[in-house]
């Protein structure tokens, strides 16, 4: 037996207890649907990093530059479609008594393969927001006609309904994932450079009560000295490894 069949092994028989689980995921686990991590050598869009888009200013300063770069993230998004690992982790929102699923990503696609609980700490890029009055809207136009596009009833910028750098976090969001980060008994670190502030505290409270912490990461990242499960491969690849084995040791093969 290898040391990674070993290792499953070993997390499946913990998982068939039936523990509550906390899964934080970031954007590499929407890597394998084909869509560039922020942090990753495709990230960049034109010269821009992240930080230098995804700011109030950037936005109010040139609302039409920022705006074009989520038009061309939305297309991305539009175009792929969510892969195994997303399907697990959808699957085991039905299979667990107590599972709490929390995402950094804005793409959906954990709700596009079947996950209904999403607890969406960044936002999502299919929702816009009008800047004067708050309104919120679900919007799929691909391509935008106008960019940069204004609300139809008082004529303000639209925003994307998105957690920009120096901005807070939906609180109640925040609350309800860092209750699942300080109960659960494992916690599932997957496609996250853990270094964003506040998500990647989360793990860090779930292992200081005491949970087993399993990272699915390529990269080693700050968590994975401390992890108790390090998987250093891709999300799309462990997490239908990890599902094989919980569902064969329940039917007895
Ligand atoms: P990053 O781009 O910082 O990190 C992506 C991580 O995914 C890296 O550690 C990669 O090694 C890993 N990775 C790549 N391919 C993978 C695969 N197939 N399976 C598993 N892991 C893989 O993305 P985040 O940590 O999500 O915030 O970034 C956090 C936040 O920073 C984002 O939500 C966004 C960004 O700026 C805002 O926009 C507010």
């Amino acid at each position: 037996m290898s040391e990674l069949e070993r290792q499953i092994d070993e997390l499946a028989e913990i998982l068939r207890t039936g523990p509550r689980i906390a899964v934080l995921t970031g954007a590499g686990i929407s890597a394998e649907s084909g869509i560039p991590t922020f942090r990753g050598k495709d990230g960049l869009w034109r010269e821009f990093r992240a930080e230098e888009l995804a700011t109030p200013q950037a936005f109010f300063g040139n609302p039409g530059l920022v705006w074009q770069w989520y038009d061309w993230r939305r297309g991305i998004i539009g175009a792929k479609e969510p892969h195994a690992g997303h399907y697990v982790l959808a699957r085991w929102e039905r299979h667990f008594p107590d599972f709490v699923l929390i995402t950094q990503n804005v793409d959906g696609f954990h709700r596009r393969a079947g996950s209904r609980n999403v607890l969406e700490l960044h936002g999502n890029i299919w929702e816009i927001r009008c800047t004067r009055e708050g309104t919120i809207a679900e919007n799929t136009e691909c391509p935008f006609r106008e960019i940069p596009p204004h609300c139809p009833s008082c004529g303000a910028l639209l925003r994307p309904n998105v957690v920009w750098f120096g901005e807070s976090l939906p609180s109640e969001t925040l609350e309800e994932a860092t209750a699942a980060s300080a109960t659960c008994e494992v916690m599932f670190v997957i496609g996250t450079s853990a270094y964003v502030q506040p998500a990647a505290s989360l793990p860090v409270i779930a292992a200081e009560r005491g949970a087993k912490v399993v990272e699915i990461n390529p990269e080693p990242t700050p968590l994975s000295s401390t992890a108790d499960f390090s998987f250093q491969a891709k999300a799309g690849e462990i997490l239908p490894l990890i599902d094989e084995r919980l569902l064969a040791g329940r039917t007895g093969t």
